[in-house]
């Protein structure tokens, strides 16, 4: 290796990125490593971490804010109703534009590897590298390629006084965004288990209290809260704390994850249960029955790739072409009511309402496209005939 090779480090602050500054250097030969934390809406307290762990380490660290560019991909995702397994994506979706963050970081400081400090048997690994592995760059996991432990990060950190504030990040592996947070490990791992309330921290256990609230759509993507315009990042910032109140967005799910792993999984994400539930209230007022049927197909692919960190392979952006085409009558706004932990559609309105009140209603003689109630005469007399031809088939069959 020349001199000076520089390695840039998905950088959280925590036990696991904290020993690989050291490792980079000792066991990879690296002589310069500096970190990159990527802002995706983690809480303030994550950043104050990363910098003051970075401080003590003397690691050259950088910040990025990407958190336009992820809102804007979990939007898209509102777009598809992405959820996979009950788990509405928030890390899944965030891991490659964190990956692509940090690479362009790497290129601008001249660097030749990249590392992460995901372990073997996640699903973080796999999101990261298929960003990192389209570049020419050393890709380096030193915690699933050194098949680090926990105890063994704490000693080490222990050994070299690594500022880890004694190794111990708390009980559980949490990881926040703007979409979701993320709640693993300990007793939370055996699936028989009840999760104590102490595990929430966005969601507040529902009371008896409703709130109604309305939520405007253009184009299928999410654009007013209550009739008042908001970006992105602010409306989902915004129902995460109001409808977090109302303890609406928690999951306890059974997981798949992408090397065969079944996990058990808690998450909490109040403005994206707020968001899925009411665009999906609007696409089933504007699609029909075939575009509403066909979609499900479409969503699921999305979510699937979603899932695996690959929202920019070919097959998303033909799915997409076909989800564009139908978020065209995705205009018009929704009334979800929060209650009991729940998030419902209570009511829904576009200009491209398939519903029309003169079709549905028994009490008019207006007819629409010169259809009268007597016309269905026909289609009644044919309605189930050819499960009777069939059936008088088989019946005369067993009496033979
Ligand atoms: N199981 C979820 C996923 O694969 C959450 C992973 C949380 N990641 C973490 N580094 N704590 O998307």
């Amino acid at each position: 290796m020349s001199d000076n090779e520089r390695v840039a480090l998905a950088f959280s602050g925590g036990l696991d990125t904290t020993v690989c500054v050291p490792l980079l250097k000792e066991e990879y030969g690296y002589d310069e490593v500096i970190g990159v934390t990527v802002d995706v809406g983690q809480p303030e307290a994550e950043f104050a971490e990363a910098e003051e762990t970075a401080e003590a380490l003397n690691l050259e660290h950088y910040v990025v804010d990407a958190k336009d560019e992820f809102a804007d991909l979990c939007f898209d995702a509102v777009r598809a109703n992405a959820s996979y397994q009950g788990y509405p994506l928030g890390t899944a979706l965030a891991r490659p534009v964190i990956a692509t963050a940090i690479l362009e970081v790497a290129e601008e400081q001249g660097c030749t590897g990249l590392a992460h400090g995901c372990t073997g048997k996640g699903n973080d690994q796999l999101r990261f590298e298929a960003v990192w592995r389209d570049s020419d760059m050393e890709v380096i996991a030193p915690v699933r390629e050194l098949g680090l432990t926990r105890e063994f990060e704490q000693e080490y950190a222990a050994e070299r006084d690594l500022p880890v504030e004694g190794g111990d990040e708390g009980k559980y592996s949490i990881d926040t965004n703007l979409w979701s947070r993320s709640i693993e490990g300990s007793e939370l791992e055996e699936p028989s288990y009840v999760p104590p309330e102490d595990i929430y921290e966005w969601t507040t256990a529902p009371t008896g209290e409703t709130r109604e609230l309305e939520i405007g759509f253009e184009n299928g993507y999410p654009v007013s809260l209550d009739g008042e315009a908001m970006e992105p990042v602010e409306l989902t910032q915004t129902l995460n704390d109001l409808a977090g109140d109302y303890g609406v967005g928690r999951s306890d799910i059974m997981e798949d994850r992408m090397l065969g792993l079944k996990v058990r999984e808690n998450y909490e994400h109040p403005a994206a249960t707020v968001l899925l539930n009411a665009h999906q209230a609007l696409e089933d007022l504007v699609l029909t029955k075939e575009e509403r049927s066909f979609k499900k197909q479409i969503d699921h692919e999305w979510s699937e790739k979603g899932y695996q960190g690959l929202v920019n392979a070919p097959l998303v952006g033909a799915l997409e072409g076909f989800i564009e085409e139908t978020q065209t009558r995705v205009t018009g706004s929704v009334t979800i009511r929060l209650e009991g932990g729940q998030a419902r559609p209570v009511g829904r309105s576009s200009q491209f309402a398939v519903y029309s009140a003169e079709a549905a209603s028994f009490n008019t003689e207006d007819v629409i496209g010169g259809i009268e109630q007597d016309d269905a005469t026909g289609v009644a007399k044919y309605h189930g005939f050819q499960e009777r031809l069939a059936n008088r088939v088989i019946d005369s069959q067993k009496e033979e």
